[in-house]
């Protein structure tokens, strides 16, 4: 059925009737599908499902490519970014028609659904805003961080599952709370897949978050755990291009204070929450994607 949503995402983009704005598309790389996963376990596959799933795609391609410009990353996915390939210009528009074709759709399919995923980009801009500001200065703000993290990425995934029960009838709360938890657990488990990732797994640069400024949770708990001396000398690396030295003495230094079990740990509470409460309503699938989020760690 995931097929039939990446056909219905080629509908859309071809009614557009711009060869180039197709084959812009069919350059991007594909992601997990996680979303569609998600709205298809909740609510089966009919044509709204398929729309809405396709419509949540487009959307989240959309903040992507435009994350790349405000991050000025080179690689999206193990390939070369938009933006570096076409330029910020055309990764920009390419976001722009990708995400407002989206909402045209999504105005047809319902207008619960459509409230519900409008609220969640709303969400995602102003976590994308707070995160560009959050990474201007080495922080510990544990709070802030978790709040910027809940509308950056959990929105969407909070939204894609409350849309899911609001098509099949189901209890909107409980969907949205497993979706909220999935959506933190996975920012979480990507923070410390940077740190204990390479490169080539990860398909982006390993290590890049301090280096782009992120403060994530495990650079938060490490700091905590410093003695003053290396507090100071962990704030001197942040935002700078890190030697092979100063990559190791960060992760020897995670090592030696177990960050990477406190962060894991902490994520799989999230996890452990969601699973408890899809078991409860049956959903034996939905349980199996959290466990499945949870492992992709180690
Ligand atoms: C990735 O974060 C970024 C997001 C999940 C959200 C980005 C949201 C916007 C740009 C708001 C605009 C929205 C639309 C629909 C146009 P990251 O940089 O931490 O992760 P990465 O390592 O995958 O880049
Ligand atoms: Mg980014």
């Amino acid at each position: 059925m995931i097929n039939a949503v990446e056909r219905k995402i080629e509908q859309y983009i071809s009614e557009l009737g711009e060869g180039d704005v197709t084959a812009l598309y069919k350059s991007l790389p594909h992601g997990k599908r996680l979303r569609t996963k998600l709205i298809l376990k909740i609510a089966g596959s009919s044509l709204k499902v398929i729309k809405t799933a396709s419509t949540i795609e487009m959307i989240h391609a959309a903040s992507l490519l435009h994350d790349d410009v405000i991050d000025d990353a080179d690689v999206r996915r193990g390939k070369v970014s938009l933006n570096v390939s076409k330029g910020n210009k055309t990764a920009i528009m390419m976001g722009d028609i990708l995400y407002s074709k989206a909402f045209y759709e999504l105005n047809s399919i319902s207008s619960e659904v459509a409230k519900v995923i409008s609220n969640a980009v709303v969400q995602l801009s102003l976590g994308e805003l707070a995160d560009v500001k959050l990474s201007l200065k080495f922080h510990t703000n544990r709070d802030l961080y978790l709040k910027m993290l809940y509308q950056k990425t959990a929105s969407l995934m909070e939204a894609t599952a409350e849309a899911g029960a609001i098509l099949a009838g189901k209890n909107r709360k409980a969907y949205q709370k497993y979706g909220r938890n999935l959506g933190l657990a996975f920012q979480m488990i990507d923070d410390i897949l940077d740190i204990t990732e390479d490169s080539k797994t990860l398909g982006k640069p390993a290590l890049h978050d301090f280096e782009e400024g992120k403060v994530t949770l495990p650079y938060i708990y490490l700091y905590d755990s410093l003695a003053i001396e290396d507090r100071e000398f962990l704030v001197s690396l942040h935002r700078k291009r890190l030697s092979a030295d100063e990559a190791l003495w960060i992760k020897s230094a995670m090592k030696k204070h177990t960050i990477i079990e406190k962060a894991y740990s902490e994520a799989k509470l999230l996890i452990d929450e969601a699973i408890e409460l899809m078991e409860s309503l049956g959903e034996k699938d939905l349980s199996n994607i959290a466990k499945a989020m949870i492992e992709r760690a180690f």
